[in-house]
């Protein structure tokens, strides 16, 4: 067998090793355009993980690099003068100059021809080859030649950033978040061997310009790095080596193989620096190459194997690095976040880690993340414990006069269940059931102002005496029986209407039944649904008055809060967004015409809701679609509704239009709740995802919303925030009194299930690099 491999990085060398290995009598050759020692950068680094793989694969060349390597457990992060370690990561750094040697020797020894100072232009020149390996780094010549076979797509992030280097000692993966005159500068800095660090140094497009970065040479912008960052150096200089500042390319390809030739590494696609993935990616690369290379029977069945075996992995580590640089894209949204709590969203930034899994590994930071959290809380005039402190969770919340004892909710969500809109024993159950079970807030459904205004025949609606007399046994139940809030969420389905019941065709017509049904625009949700009537101001006004009269219904039943429908596609959220509100009047064309018929019936509704009860809108943060509404567009959304006296946004996405492209995932729209929060400085309600408690703690206490709702995770637990409380110990949780044996029982085994968890978690964490290498040169005890 015939291989050629196009780059000597570290995709290249190590597929050179692997295949080598496997099949000692093919033809391998390198082909690399430098010279052999004439590498750029400084250090590189791997977690703990990616060395057991090393270690697995090729053990020579591992016990080779993990001689040069060197250890930290902690990361470090100053911010305004402050410095919070955690513990527990397992991180080596080794130069990056030392480990193309290291795999370049490795490769000789196995035989591998490595041919350096070769440019190579074309491939035709190895049309001999069984194989031909791509890993040509991040501007890879061959997948821009194939680039209407590759697609790749190319995302430069608008961050700068440049990479140095210095001889200041470090014992911590350490982020320096500095503030100067000019704007925030960030560092990402690890020690890699004896007397060298390296140094990302990373900021906006704007503070580069004003620091006078722009047109600097590296010397220069060295020095200018130097003066910023000379109180932590100490002395000790930066050093450059091609050092120029560069937007990040966040690359993928749609495709990675074409014919025998197969992209590997930087080529293929790229992790920002942030979580230090890019080396990783492009070994880990290259073993699944070996791998597939030796279970398929052909280079083609092999290279099949590979692409589709290896993406998921690849675009799982692309998402986490995606999540990460969006947090220091925007670093400036918690410049005035306490110190601990800023720590905290470093370290949780990117989802693999969380509360629960910080509590293990730092519990005294933890400790003091929610010391923080408590103190904020009773200087919001709560009595609470700032000693020994809540988790988040379980912390209060107050909006105008209502007190929310915890800030789990129970998202709305429809049960499509009623008949003519009016609400039955099922949803008193639902409801009921979900308030004894300890979450601090129920949403309704999504209720309807107008038998017109329903998504389907089985809604809820506020419209008649009846349903007005059915919420209220329902309002009367939670509040006698739980010390729930409940929020009734008014609606109008808009062109998502006449539709039929979630189990027989979401949003699909109806064929019997239906109503007419009205929008901001004719345009059908479906191609095949209604087309509806484009709302002039006489429809605009009845609507308006049904929605008015519903509050003053939804007021005669008690509840204690009203949130405004104004996402996922339905009426008004068809006003909102550009891609369903094509009018040319006065509330169509600018965001601030797209808002205002919502704005105004939220006006009606604030002037007939008491004053002294809040209000919350739900909106679609982003259509997930070309043209639609963005991230930042929700942020001017949410000014708009404050200063129209919301108390808080309930931060959704998408729904609007049949072809969007939601990114699905883990607290997925968490981001977007964060954006709202923290630039537009209102009360905001994550959800989408969310399924532990430990998730709630974690996105509670870094900042990211106020409140958290849990749809779906309700349906199967009406009891999530009971159990919850049982597990980090809120005694004090509301517990009807019929059930409070139960409630006994579930904290008493708690306390012991807890432990036994800790300690397998613990058992079961294999001990890091650093740690081991702490024991081995630990002084022997005297005897
Ligand atoms: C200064 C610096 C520091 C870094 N630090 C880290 C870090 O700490 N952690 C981390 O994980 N990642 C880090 N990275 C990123 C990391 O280096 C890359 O993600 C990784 O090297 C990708 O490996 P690769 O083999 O795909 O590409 P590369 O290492 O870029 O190798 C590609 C090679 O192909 C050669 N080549 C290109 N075209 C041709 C051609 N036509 N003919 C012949 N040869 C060619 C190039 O000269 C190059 O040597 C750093 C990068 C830099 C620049
Ligand atoms: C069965 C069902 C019905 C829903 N009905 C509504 C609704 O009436 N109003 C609304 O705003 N959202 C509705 N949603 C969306 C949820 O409130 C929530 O945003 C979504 O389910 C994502 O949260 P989760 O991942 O915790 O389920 C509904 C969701 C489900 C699963």
């Amino acid at each position: 067998m015939k291989v050629a491999i196009i780059g000597g990085g570290p995709a290249g060398l190590y597929s050179a090793i692997l295949l080598k290995k496997q099949r000692p009598e093919a033809d391998i050759t390198v082909y690399e355009r430098n010279r052999a020692d004439d590498t750029f950068g400084f250090g590189v680094v791997f977690s703990d993980a990616t060395l057991d793989n090393f270690e697995k694969y090729d053990p020579p060349s591992y016990r080779r690099i993990t001689q040069e390597f060197a250890y930290w457990d902690d990361i470090a992060v100053h911010f305004r003068g402050t410095v919070h370690r955690v513990g527990g990561n397992g991180f080596c750094g080794c130069s990056r100059r030392k480990l193309l040697l290291i795999l370049q020797e490795r490769a000789r020894e196995l035989g591998v021809r490595l041919i350096f100072e070769t440019d190579i232009e074309d491939e035709s020149r190895f049309a001999d080859a069984d194989l031909v390996v791509l890993a040509d780094g991040i501007n890879s010549r061959f997948r821009d030649k194939y680039a209407t076979h590759f697609q790749p797509e190319v995302d430069l992030r608008s961050n700068m950033f440049a990479w140095m280097g210095s001889t200041r000692p470090l014992d911590a993966f350490t982020f320096i978040f500095q503030e100067t005159e000019w704007g925030p500068f960030i560092a990402h800095a690890y020690q890699y061997e004896v007397g060298r660090s390296t140094w990302i140094f990373e900021t906006d497009p704007e503070t580069f310009k004003r620091a006078g970065l722009t047109g600097l040479n590296e010397k220069q912008s060295a020095d200018r790095m130097a003066e910023i960052f000379g109180w932590f150096l100490e002395g000790h200089p930066l050093l450059t080596n091609r050092s120029m500042w560069r937007n990040f390319p966040m690359i993928r390809s749609q495709r990675w193989v074409k014919d025998n030739m197969v992209l590997l590494g930087d080529a293929k696609a790229t992790a920002h620096f942030s979580i230090g993935s890019g080396t990783k990616l492009a070994m880990e690369d290259a073993i699944a190459l070996a791998d597939a290379m030796h279970r398929a029977p052909t280079v083609e069945a092999a290279l099949t194997l590979y692409e589709q075996g290896r993406r998921e992995e690849v675009e799982k580590t692309q998402h986490a690095a995606d999540v990460s640089l969006v947090w220091f894209e925007h670093v400036d949204r918690f410049w005035d976040f306490d110190p601990v709590q800023f720590a905290f969203g470093v370290m949780t930034r990117a989802k693999a880690i969380t509360y629960d899994n910080l509590t293990l590994r730092a519990p005294e930071f933890v400790g003091q993340v929610d010391r923080a959290f408590a103190r904020h809380v009773r200087d919001r005039g709560f009595d609470v414990d700032v000693e020994k402190p809540l988790v988040p969770m379980f912390q209060p919340l107050r909006l105008r006069e209502m007190t929310l004892a915890n800030r789990a909710v129970v998202s709305p969500m429809c049960m499509y269940s009623a008949d003519e809109g009016v609400p039955n024993d099922f949803h008193l159950v639902h409801y009921g059931s979900r308030a004894l079970g300890g979450a601090g807030l129920i949403f309704t459904e999504m209720t309807c102002v107008g038998r017109d205004g329903r998504i389907t025949p089985g809604c809820t609606g506020l419209w008649n005496d009846e349903q007005e007399q059915a919420w209220r046994r329902i309002v009367d139940f939670v509040h006698t029986n739980s010390a729930a809030k409940i929020c009734l969420q008014l609606g109008h389905a808009g062109r998502k209407g006449a539709t039929k019941l979630m189990w027989d065709g979401m949003d699909r017509p109806l064929e019997q039944g239906g109503w007419d049904v009205i929008s901001a625009s004719p345009i059908p949700y479906f191609p095949d649904s209604q087309v509806p009537r484009e709302m002039d101001r006489a429809a605009m006004d009845k609507v308006k008055a049904e929605f008015v009269a519903a509050a003053k219904r939804g007021e005669a039943c008690g509840f204690d809060m009203m949130e405004l429908h104004c996402a996922h596609g339905y009426l008004l959220a068809s006003f909102i967004s550009p891609l369903t509100n094509q009018r040319t009047d006065d509330y169509g064309g600018s965001l601030a015409n797209r808002l205002r018929y919502p704005l105004e019936i939220f006006d009606g509704l604030r002037s007939v809701w008491p004053s002294h009860k809040p209000m919350s809108v739900r909106i679609s943060a982003t259509d997930w679609a070309e043209g639609g509404i963005t991230g930042d567009d929700a942020v001017a959304i949410a000014r708009a509704f404050a200063e129209a006296g919301v108390d808080l946004v309930d931060v959704s996405t998408g729904q609007t239009v049949r072809d969007a492209q939601p990114v699905y995932g883990r607290m997925f729209q968490t981001p977007f709740s964060d954006q709202v929060r923290n630039e537009a400085r209102v009360a905001t309600m994550c959800v989408g995802n969310i399924t532990t408690a430990d998730q709630v703690n974690t996105i509670l206490a870094a900042g990211r919303a106020d409140l958290v709702a849990l749809g779906r995770p309700h349906l199967v637990d009406p009891a999530f925030t009971m159990k919850a409380a049982a597990w980090y110990g809120a005694k004090d949780t509301f517990c009807p009194p019929q059930y409070q044996p139960g409630k006994e029982q579930s904290f008493r085994n708690s306390v012991r299930d807890r432990q036994d968890f800790e300690e397998l978690k613990i058992k079961a964490k294999p001990k890091t690099r650093a740690e081991l290498k702490a024991e081995a040169t630990k002084p022997l005890a005297a005897e």
